[in-house]
């Protein structure tokens, strides 16, 4: 069985859908992964063959002024889950970001190029890596620019603004990929199936900055909206984020065969099926 921890978030949701065989899902409300005897509790009474770990604080500029709750819940907690799934013989699945990266290397990131996290959420994300390997039987993957149905994320954001406003300032120094939830969770379900260990990025294919991002979603929302330009220092989050994480994938295609659709392809699937829904 493959237990999905973090079900309710935007990308558990999808990997509920998308995974096959027999797949289990636990939220909070069954399992507080801070709580090595919660973690224990869940693990021995379900006995997971594969335990895929969405659960996350991932409140980026949140975590800035919560830095003790961000390293617990991205950090430390993974730890817990890693002892238990190597004490029952299962392998740990942990989802990390290109926020690990400082984005100043110009050119698509690969997985062994050196990380430097720029934030609180990089550096506890980071720390969730490490602790994820001290379960010799792990997988990490590191994705980007998240958006899918159920979830809050910039898509959203922008369609919800799109009845507010007719003009719009976006941040177009920030360049990587947007990467609908439901073709990472193809690509978990791949690396999966593959029996791929080790590290691994998956994003959707190309890049854009989160301007052209926007002008995109209104485009294919046929949606009028006059979009600004504006730089990151403009725009003032707390949290610092890498100018350029592009994630190089190359690795995932050579050991599993899939390449992850253009993002543009993925933006226009992801609305038309939220029409749907
Ligand atoms: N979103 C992005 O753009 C992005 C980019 C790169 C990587 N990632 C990574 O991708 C993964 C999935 O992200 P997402 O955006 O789908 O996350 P999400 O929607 O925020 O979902 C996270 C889930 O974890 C739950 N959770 C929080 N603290 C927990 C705890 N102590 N124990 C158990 N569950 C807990 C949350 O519950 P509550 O909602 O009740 O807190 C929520 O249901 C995360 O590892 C994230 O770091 C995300």
């Amino acid at each position: 069985m493959i237990l999905v921890v973090g079900a309710k978030g935007m990308l558990g949701q999808d990997l509920m859908r998308v995974l096959p065989g027999d797949v289990r899902g636990v939220d909070i409300e069954e399992i507080d992964i801070t709580s090595p005897e919660s973690v224990r509790r869940v693990l021995v009474t379900l006995k997971p063959r594969v335990v895929v770990n969405c659960a996350a604080y991932t409140d980026v500029d949140g975590c800035e002024s919560n830095v003790a709750l961000a390293m617990a819940v991205n950090g430390e907690a993974v730890g817990n889950l890693a002892a238990v799934t190597k004490e029952v013989g299962a392998l740990l699945v942990q989802v990390s970001t290109d926020y690990v990266f400082d984005g100043g290397k110009g050119s698509p990131c690969l997985e062994d190029d050196p990380v430097n996290p720029l934030s609180i959420y990089g550096k506890s994300k980071l720390l969730g890596e490490e602790k994820a390997r001290e379960n010799p039987d792990h997988l990490i993957v590191r994705t980007q620019w998240l958006y899918g149905l159920g979830g809050k994320n910039f898509v959203e954001t922008m369609l919800r603004l799109a009845k507010e406003k007719t003009e719009l300032a976006v941040v177009d120094d920030q360049i990587g990929a947007p990467t609908w939830t439901v073709d990472l969770a193809l690509a978990i379900s791949e690396l999966l199936d593959n029996g791929c260990r080790g590290t691994y990025h998956a994003a959707n294919d190309g890049f854009c900055s989160w301007f052209d991002f926007a002008e995109a979603i209104f485009a294919e929302a046929g949606i009028a909206m006059r979009v600004r330009p504006q730089t990151t220092e403009e725009l003032g989050r707390p949290a610092r984020r890498p100018l350029y994480s592009v994630l190089n994938c190359g690795k995932l295609v050579h050991d599993t065969g899939l390449q992850l659709e253009q993002w543009r392809e993925a933006l226009k699937t992801y609305l038309a099926k939220r029409t749907e829904a």
